[in-house]
């Protein structure tokens, strides 16, 4: 082999190692005991006067240059940079660098994460269920009588007669109960649905928190307490509650309940509509027909229930005039919290 060709040689076989057998396998080609390196140099002896220097020069030439070649690829084995076994990809330094921009949770989901954690230190346990939901939970467990409003396509998103996307989170309250005895205490969280005409305080889909304390001799007095720590929690210690007569048919006696507007202290202004008071959530004693309905006994158990609008508590609480931004995508919105 010419020098030539041997130079490209030492390189393209030391290039290619990819392990330290490779590697081993390559100095032995040239460097060892009958390596072509090796060869070249004892040949030197056998040359003749005028070609010796001449050999001598391209032969340690070539015996430096796959010592240093090997060398460094030794150095690269050993810090993993190379080897199909311990192989990590090299840096690419052409690449654009980062924008600067970090992901960041969505708005509703910190509010929720805060909300949670707030009822999480008052005892509740996290229970689910699904979006698509029978209508034996949505509504016929929870004793809506068949011909109410709230079961017309008009207002639901039916999948089949008998399936539709849950308009609120209470079925989890029948499912949960079903499946567990008393006592129990838990939160609900998730999206519900409903065929609204779509207006900035009003969309399809949006966010509730249900609510579910169930034992003996849970009371008015019990709800109340647990409201009104949820919410001087989330809208600050001076905030008031105060409940409302109301009707929801798997409640019995029902309350809707407002808080003092946390902007004017309840003088009155432009968050509250004037009044003073914001609605917070809707609430009320277990109905005994739902306890009947998962076979608990209603003469020994009593509850209390609420639900919670999270997209309505994050608007409250940032300040956002309309909830279709929530479902939105736009990042000059989403970037602000
Ligand atoms: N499910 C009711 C709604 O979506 C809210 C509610 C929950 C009321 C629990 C009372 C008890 O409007």
């Amino acid at each position: 082999m010419d020098a030539e060709s041997l130079d490209r040689s030492i390189r393209e076989d030391i290039e290619k190692a990819d392990s330290f057998e490779s590697l081993e396998q390559a100095r032995i080609k040239f460097l060892g005991r009958k390596g072509l390196v090796t060869s070249l140099l004892k040949n030197i002896k056998d040359a003749s006067p005028e070609e010796r220097p001449k050999l001598g020069a391209v032969s340690n030439r070539l015996k430096q240059l796959a010592e240093d070649l090997i060398a460094a690829k030794l150095d690269s084995l050993r810090a993993g940079r190379v080897g199909s076994r311990f192989y990590t990809p090299p840096i690419d330094a052409t690449l654009p660098a980062h924008d600067g921009v970090t992901g960041r949770r969505h708005v509703l989901l910190e509010v929720l994460r805060q909300l949670k954690d707030i009822f999480f230190g008052m005892g509740y346990s996290l229970a689910s269920g699904p979006q698509v939901e029978l209508e034996y939970y949505n509504f016929h467990a929870l004793n809506f009588p068949d011909e109410h409003p709230s079961r017309d396509a008009q207002d639901t998103f039916y999948i089949t007669d008998d399936m539709l996307l849950r308009t609120h989170t209470s079925p989890v309250q029948v499912r949960y109960m079903e499946e567990h005895q008393p006592p129990l205490k838990i939160i609900a969280t998730g999206r519900v649905f409903r065929n609204e005409s779509i207006d900035p305080t009003h969309a399809a889909e949006f966010h509730q928190i249900e609510g579910l304390y169930v034992d003996t001799d849970v009371s008015l007095a019990d709800l109340k307490r647990d409201v009104e720590i949820f919410v001087q929690q989330v809208f600050g210690s001076k905030t008031r509650v105060r409940f409302r007569p109301s009707f929801f048919p798997f409640t019995e006696p029902s309350a809707e309940v407002d808080m003092s507007c946390f902007v004017c202290q309840g003088r009155g202004c432009s968050v509250c509509g004037n009044t003073g008071w914001i609605e917070i959530l809707g609430s009320g004693m277990v109905h005994p027909n739902v306890f009947r309905a998962v076979g608990y006994d209603p003469e020994k158990y009593s509850g209390f229930a609420f639900g919670i609008g999270v997209d309505r508590v994050a608007m409250l609480k940032y300040g956002i005039g309309d909830i279709r931004l929530f479902l939105g995508n736009d990042l000059r919105f989403l970037r602000q919290f």
